[in-house]
């Protein structure tokens, strides 16, 4: 089938790449022409395990082609995916001006029925505004070419987002017309052999689903987060309790490890933005309101600890950390519990030395060249007559270090451990004291 993808994003290049994949005929449009020439010339603007091959397998059949030119996408697919970025606003809202453009630039350039999937994630409400401004268009043009508008919200996880496409848990297809649904699912079909993934429903449902998971994942977290600091209150051990609730399948043991706070594209806007459209609507979600702000005290958590141990001075200190992406296997640092990390050290006067396997690069990026970071080649390095080391990403090759050569190069033998991640009782055996969530300290 033709399918054309608007916005070479994240969301957009693997949902392409997927579905060139499979066998389609896929043009991605994006109104940047940078991003546009180094796709073409085989580069990828993102990291992402496994993209890489596909994009490069994908164009070299001939599958996968990607332009700046609008007009010639709202041509090529019966399928025209939306998947352009919602950067949310000043009060959390989702800015829908890049969806509503390309919904005009479709409704300008078509000339026969077209489908219109919404695949960003975008407000309940934004299908009927989006099926508004292509009727508003084609009115304007005289003509009443048949469309529809679907909502077919992605499911992505970084680091995971090919496998997430490729073997979804569920497909959501949320169209009024069962004549769409139908094409939807034939699309839809290689991604859903098993048994039926696809849940066919209303529009808004569809919307809010997407919204409702990432807000029930984001509050799992917030409550392991706000029970962690209840354990250390009580004299408890988090992660017992962890592993005692996680038993009980209601419960179940994905998504309830506590940390140093959840950061990413995702959760934090999210959260915001469906608290958002509740408020406008005239409904109070204090639920949600207490998810952030759990979340945000959360972040302050391991400066609060490490401004304790050393008594409030920090200044001239330096500090290794372990981990700035805000998740294992991707570079993406947005709203990582890092940057809050970093910024308070920063500003009490302390000097950071960090390594992370893949996010270096957009640590640069975020902040430059600074007398008071220093990026190392390797995670040993940046413990090197540090002061203390903190562990801030769930990194797997972090688990299992030698605590008697970290005991050997700090200059101040502690270490914090935002994740839980690695054995304090052999920690404490090496001679260094460990900190961690919910626990009490080992000294
Ligand atoms: C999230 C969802 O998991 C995806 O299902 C969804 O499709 C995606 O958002 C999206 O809306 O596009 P993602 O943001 O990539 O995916 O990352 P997660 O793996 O969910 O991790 C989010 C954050 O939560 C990380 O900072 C992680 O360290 C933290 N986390 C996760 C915890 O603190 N505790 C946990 O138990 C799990």
């Amino acid at each position: 089938m033709d399918v054309t993808i608007f916005g070479s994003g994240y969301v957009g290049l693997v949902t392409g790449v997927c579905l060139a994949e499979v066998g389609n005929n896929v043009l991605c449009v994006d109104v940047d022409p940078k991003k546009i020439d180094l796709l073409n010339s085989g580069g990828v603007p993102i990291y992402e395990p496994g993209l890489d091959e596909l994009v490069q397998k994908n164009r070299e059949a001939g599958r996968l082609n990607f332009t700046t030119d609008a007009e010639a996408g709202v041509k090529h697919g019966l399928f025209q995916f939306i998947a352009v970025g919602t950067p949310p606003d000043e009060d959390g809202s989702a800015d829908l001006q890049y969806v509503l453009a390309v919904a005009r630039s479709i409704a300008e350039h078509m000339d026969t029925y077209r489908i219109l999937v919404d695949k960003s994630t975008v407000p309940v409400g934004t299908a009927d505004k989006v099926a508004n401004e292509v009727r508003e268009v084609l009115k304007r043009r005289g003509t009443d070419l048949e469309f529809d508008v679907v909502s077919n919200p992605e499911f992505l996880k970084e680091g995971a987002a090919i496998d997430d496409f490729m073997r979804p848990d569920r497909i959501i297809v949320g169209t009024d017309n069962p004549r769409t649904a139908e094409l939807l699912r034939a699309l839809y079909a290689p991604f859903n052999r098993s048994h039926d993934r696809l849940i066919h429903m209303d529009i808004r449902s569809a919307e809010l689903t997407k919204y409702a998971a990432n807000a029930m994942l984001a509050t799992k977290i917030s409550f392991m987060n706000e029970l962690s600091n209840i354990a250390e209150t009580v004299g408890a051990d988090i992660e017992k309790v962890r592993v005692g609730i996680g038993s009980d399948p209601r419960i179940g043991y994905q998504f309830i490890y506590p940390g140093c706070g959840y950061g990413g594209s995702c959760f934090p806007k999210d959260v915001r933005a469906l608290e958002q459209t509740a408020r406008a609507l005239g409904y109070d979600p204090q639920l949600l309101h207490a998810v952030e702000a759990v979340n945000f005290r959360q972040k302050t958590l391991i400066f609060n600890k490490i401004h304790q141990w050393f008594d409030g001075d920090l200044k001239g200190r330096a500090f290794a950390i372990w981990g700035l992406s805000f998740k294992p296997n991707t570079d993406d640092m947005r709203e990582a519990s890092s940057r809050v990390l970093m910024e308070s050290l920063w500003d009490a006067g302390a000097s950071v030395r960090a390594f992370d396997p893949v996010a270096m690069e957009e640590t640069r990026r975020i902040y430059g060249e600074r007398p008071d970071l220093v990026l190392t080649t390797d995670a040993m390095s940046a413990v090197e007559g540090a002061d203390g080391l903190i562990i801030v990403t769930e990194w797997s090759e972090f688990r299992s270090p030698s605590f008697e050569a970290i005991k050997k190069a700090l200059s101040s033998p502690v270490i914090f451990d935002g994740r839980n991640i690695v054995d304090g009782t052999l920690a404490r055996a090496a001679g260094l004291s460990y900190l961690s969530i919910g626990r009490a300290p080992l000294t």
